[in-house]
């Protein structure tokens, strides 16, 4: 008989070796590890040291030698270019082989690094698993960030080579990759030795002479190569993500950890089988598609659609309900911002009915928390258990969600669901102790992490030591809020650094405020989240201006808002600041960030005890008025559109 959740779970925490040991007969080693978990170096925790894999092996090789290689493995459907194109594991084993070769042919070895600025193409899947069949660390790079982010990731990964596209599409707009990727060159202490560049229309990229090559003709020149054997314990890739200050940290995660973590969690949190269609509706540049658009589902067998378009506006609302029923897909996993942008244009559903939609098992939510009412709106158009489940780029996969492999149990909206099996997670207070059932505290997660989680941050063991290991000795630091409740739900309210969760991504307001800091007009300057019907939340910029400043603010705050575009990125959706005479803070001289964004959310808030001058958070409110953000708590115009 199957084990219920509650049983594998404390499994799963009682013997983690045992536990872990067993998932990983699951998938193929060319050897066979030492020691499950190998703790010798502690905190640095190792899985299946000695062992050796290779994920791109896992990923298709194995499945066209067991019979799956006239399967499809990769559907790109985009409506942005009006096409779909599918490969079966056959083909794309070839293809990635051959890329493979290529990169090796550019002197590409086992270790270097290899950035991937790429729009949603398969080209972009195909360069990752090619790194990954040779061994070099792939550092994949989103499209929205602009130059000076692309650079930060090129200055810490010292790549030796980059592939990236001529363009990107959005709606209404192209993205020209190449001068973006040319000026972070330029701004980067680091020069990669070659470029291959994938020329796509409408645009074509000019290419450095000596430095760049054409993605079609470096296929065309190259020999297809095997996989090589890995370390479990070698890197897979890093993956930059948001941290408090301008300087994102660089996850590296492993070949063996990841490999059985990912697998393990295709049966019994997604419920899914091989031979399925899985579709995960996000990006490749950030970690849901790293591990649920290419990896996870690929181990698994699974057919995996690379989407690329937006919930709405391509062409309408019922885009996703039409890739569901075209394709079969048996899950949905995208963020609940994704959703509520599908609300608001199509509130009574009507796009839903249009569909058959019979395939469809579960849809699944992460990001940011799932507002019940997005949640509920979901449950009732769909029909079918929308279940919200929370993790981090840290973490690679799920910490809390509802396992519908080991037996669902009743969803709880609001709540993550409870703790994923591998992952025992607490509650403490700020000097460590555990917090009792219902209260909010600090959400740690006791060590060892399970396989899948980071292993360090790239070049910089103390940083990972002193950011996450060290608040809380013998736990890692989540640096998110919330609480567990009496039949363990997890409930994750909030972050407890400055990192906002804008359209489900994830953005530092600490590094916005340096952008801002940085125009020649500021003194000083603080930005918030402030809550949107639709992202969630938008961050929100004050700024106090020098003395002898005269220009009209206007202007100011145009120069700020292309700033953090040009600096940053558009996805930062950075578009709403003001210039206020001062900033409230404590007599210590720290910004109430929290009390600003209360006001701006019409929240309830009581003066802070240590607050310097309590004027100064009336001449907020009166400033955010302005903005449209009202004291009486009613929201702003487009807050007020969903309802
Ligand atoms: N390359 C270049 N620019 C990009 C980009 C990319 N890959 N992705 C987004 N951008 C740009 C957008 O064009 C937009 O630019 P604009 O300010 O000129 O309009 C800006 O970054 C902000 O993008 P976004 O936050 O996505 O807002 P949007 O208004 O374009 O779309 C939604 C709104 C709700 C449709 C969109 O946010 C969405 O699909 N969200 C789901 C997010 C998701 O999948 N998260 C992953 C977690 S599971
Ligand atoms: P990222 O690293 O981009 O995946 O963002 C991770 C952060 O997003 C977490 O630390 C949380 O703050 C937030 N998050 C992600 N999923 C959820 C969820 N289901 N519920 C609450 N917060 C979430």
């Amino acid at each position: 008989m199957a084990l219920t959740y509650d049983e594998v779970y404390a499994q799963s925490v009682t013997d983690p070796e045992g536990f872990w040991g067993k998932a990983a007969g699951d998938v193929h080693w060319f050897q066979k590890w030492d020691r499950v978990l190998d703790r010798s170096r502690a905190p640095f925790d190792r899985w299946f040291a000695g062992g050796r894999t290779n994920s791109c092996y896992n990923a298709l090789d194995l499945h066209v030698e067991r019979g799956r290689g006239g399967q499809t493995a990769l559907i790109h459907d985009s409506p942005l270019t009006g096409s779909t194109r599918s490969f079966t594991f056959l083909e794309l084993r070839d293809l990635v082989a051959r890329f493979a070769g290529a990169l090796v042919a550019e002197g590409v070895e086992k270790g270097d690094r290899v950035i991937i600025y790429m729009p949603m193409v398969p080209e972009a899947v195909m360069a990752m698993l090619a790194c990954a069949r040779i061994g070099a660390i792939h550092s994949v790079v989103f499209g929205g960030f602009a130059a000076p982010e692309l650079a930060k990731r090129i200055t810490d990964a010292a790549p030796k080579l980059i592939v990236s596209a001529s363009c990107g599409l959005e709606p209404g707009r192209t993205v020209s990759y190449k001068p973006l990727l040319d000026a972070a060159i330029e701004l980067s202490p680091q020069k990669p030795h070659r470029c291959i560049i994938l020329q796509r229309p409408p645009v074509e990229a000019s290419m450095v002479a000596g430095r760049d090559r054409d993605w079609n003709d470096v296929m065309k020149a190259a020999s297809p190569v095997d996989c090589v054997p890995l370390l479990a314990t070698d890197p897979l890739y890093i993956l930059y993500t948001s941290g408090t200050t301008g300087h994102p940290k660089g996850v590296v995660r492993d070949n063996g950890g990841h490999l059985v973590a990912l697998k393990w969690s295709m049966k019994n949190i997604y419920g899914m089988d091989p031979g399925e269609v899985y579709w995960t509706a996000s990006d490749i540049g950030w970690v849901v598609g790293h591990s649920y658009i290419v990896y996870a589902p690929l181990f698994h067998g699974c057919t995996t659609i690379l989407y690329e378009g937006k919930p709405v506006g391509t062409p309408d609302p019922g885009a996703f309900w039409r890739v569901i029923s075209q394709y079969g897909a048996r899950v949905l996993f995208t963020s609940p911002t994704a959703f509520r942008a599908i609300k608001r244009d199509d509130p009574n559903g009507e796009q839903i009915k249009r569909y058959d939609l019979g395939s469809l098992r579960y849809l699944f939510l992460a990001g940011e928390r799932c507002d019940p009412d997005t949640l509920h709106w979901a449950e009732t158009k769909l029909g079918i258990p929308v279940i919200d489940h929370w993790w981090q780029t840290e973490t690679g996969w799920p910490i809390g969600a509802n396992c519908v492999g080991l037996g669902a149990f009743p969803v709880r909206p609001g709540s993550c669901g409870k703790s994923v099996p591998g992952y025992d997670v607490r509650s403490l207070d700020t000097a460590g102790n555990p917090v009792p059932d219902g209260e909010i505290g600090n959400i740690a997660i006791k060590l060892p992490l399970p396989p899948g989680c980071l292993t360090t941050m790239w070049k910089n063991d103390a940083e990972y030591k002193r950011w996450y290991l060290e608040t809380y000795p013998g736990y890692y630091k989540t640096s998110d809020a919330g609480f567990r409740d009496a039949d363990g739900y997890l409930w994750i309210m909030s972050r407890t650094d400055d990192i906002i969760n804008v359209a489900g991504h994830r953005l530092s307001t600490g590094e916005m405020e340096e952008v801002l800091a940085a125009h020649p007009d500021v003194a000083e300057c603080a930005v918030v989240g402030v809550a949107d019907a639709i992202k969630g939340e938008i961050p929100l910029g004050l700024v106090v201006l020098k003395a002898n400043v005269t220009r009209a603010h206007a202007t100011i705050v145009e120069e700020l808002i292309m700033a953090v575009r040009e600096r940053i990125g558009p996805v930062a959706s950075f578009k709403i600041a003001t210039v206020v005479k001062r900033l409230p803070k404590t007599r210590s001289g720290k910004i109430v960030r929290g009390t600003i964004k209360k006001i701006a959310d019409g929240s309830a808030y009581s003066v802070p005890p240590t607050i310097d001058d309590p004027v100064t958070l009336d001449e907020i409110a009166a400033s955010l008025e302005v903005l449209g953000y009202p004291r009486d708590g009613v929201s702003a115009a487009d807050r007020s559109k969903v309802d």
